[in-house]
């Protein structure tokens, strides 16, 4: 199984096998402070309040342990032959951090990196955390992109779900996202969170829409029993029809961002005038190689996958260059892939071969022969996915797709008396 490694390890086992560059390489930083814990976020469910809130020590500590890891890596990644060609900050909320910690960060990685290549520098902020000071001191380093998670513009569902911001701070944030320069931003929303009306997800799509944002997000609600909002459908206080209210939302959806103008290019990825997420998808289509720096993040070079937990966070911060796991690619380490074929196969556009032979090291053949693939497979199948292969890949229809998403969350999440169908 999986086990730690220092990157020394890593580095010479990537390069061993690694042709001559040059080679694209996505960064990704992450950032795990949250003003507050949402009651629906299953991103940072096993992670302690206190710690999400961290006061500015723990947060000046967290932020030299990132400059030190990027400064150790990043040359060992260059003489590998790596250049940056996509930045993409998530978490947690980056934009937790002062704009002179941000600065700070952002120098380190011009100063690290050849960035003559770079496409996407794009940065992941909540409302209530962004300010025009800090858009303008991080476009002056480079990024190019916004995206800040709002999940509704109606005050009463933002309190209901725990968020530290109102619907006026989201209006606010995109001006100033605006003001200080960007125009390529995005917006977070979730269609489908309990208690919410159809009359509340076409207001919060009628006013995201007003602002003009070059791309739009819309999350179909993931119910996780570690959540407030997960214990509340339990507990049978939140009534909850999820496929069918889901699929309903997202006629909503569908029709209203279209009407707009914007084009789903991935499940629930919505963009204007062809401004897609590169960052993103550099994940989900099985793009190329990437380095995660912070706790909490994955890296997969070569045909390597490395990576510092969440629950790691108090590690990292003292000990940032080791990482929590490391292992690499082969058929029989299915467990490594799923997450990525997961959603490659009912996000994305599928999984294409050539792309998954390059960055995995094998054919998908070999692998789709395995009992365990198989299994797989065949419960995509049973949640109604019905698939067409070629010889360039293997996709999920568009027509069943959104059905085989939510039926694999119904059946992984949804669990109890509370939950009715
Ligand atoms: C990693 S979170 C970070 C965003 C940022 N901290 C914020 O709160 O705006 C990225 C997005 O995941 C979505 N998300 C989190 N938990 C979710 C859940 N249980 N169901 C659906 N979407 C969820 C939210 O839309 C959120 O904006
Ligand atoms: S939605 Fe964002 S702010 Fe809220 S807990 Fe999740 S990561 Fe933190």
């Amino acid at each position: 199984m999986s086990r730690d490694a220092s990157p020394d390890e890593v580095f010479a086992a990537v390069e061993a096998e690694l042709p001559p560059g040059p080679h694209d390489l996505l960064i990704y930083l992450h950032v795990p402070f949250c003003p507050s814990k949402c009651h629906f976020c299953d991103f940072v469910a096993d992670l302690d309040t206190a710690d999400l809130r961290s006061g500015p020590p723990i947060r000046a500590r967290y932020v030299a342990a990132l400059q030190s890891q990027i400064r150790a890596y990043a040359p060992k990644l260059a003489a590998m032959g790596y250049q940056p060609k996509r930045i993409y900050w998530g978490g947690g909320t980056p934009s937790q951090l002062n704009a002179d910690e941000l600065v700070d960060i952002c120098r380190t990685l011009n100063l690290s990196f050849d960035m003559s290549s770079l496409e996407e520098h794009s940065f992941e902020a909540n409302p209530d955390s962004l300010t025009l000071e800090k858009v303008s001191r991080l476009v002056a380093e480079g990024v190019n992109r916004v995206s800040i998670g709002v999940q509704s513009f109606n005050d009463e569902e933002l309190a209901r779900a725990g968020r530290a911001h109102s619907a006026q701070d989201a209006v606010d944030a995109a001006r100033a996202i605006r003001g200080g320069g960007i125009t390529n931003f995005n917006i977070d929303l979730i269609a489908g969170l309990t208690g919410q009306s159809d009359d509340d997800l076409k207001y919060s799509l009628d006013t995201c829409i007003s602002l003009e944002p070059m791309h739009v997000t819309v999350y179909n609600y993931r119910p996780d029993k570690r959540t407030v909002m997960g214990r509340q459908i339990k507990r049978g206080d939140r009534p909850t029809q999820y496929v069918t209210s889901m699929l309903r939302a997202f006629d909503i959806v569908r029709s209203r961002l279209t009407a707009a103008g914007y084009e789903e290019y991935a499940l629930g990825y919505f963009a204007r005038e062809g401004k897609r997420f590169l960052g993103e998808s550099y994940y989900f289509e099985l793009t190329g190689d990437y380095i995660g720096f912070g706790s909490g993040s994955v890296s997969i070079l070569g045909h390597h996958i490395a990576s510092n937990t969440h629950k790691t966070f108090h590690r990292f911060r003292d000990d940032p260059l080791t990482f929590e796991s490391y292992g690499r690619y082969a058929p029989q380490r299915f467990e490594l892939l799923t997450r990525e074929l997961r959603l490659a196969l009912l996000m994305w556009n599928g999984i294409d071969y050539a792309r998954f032979e390059r960055l995995f090291g094998f054919p998908f053949a070999t692998m789709r022969e395995l009992p365990a693939m198989r299994r797989y497979l065949e419960y995509f199948e049973n949640c109604g996915a019905e698939f067409v292969e070629d010889s360039t890949g293997l996709r999920v229809t568009d027509e069943t797709k959104l059905t085989a998403h939510l039926r694999t969350y119904e059946a992984s999440h949804l669990y109890t008396a509370g939950a009715r169908q």
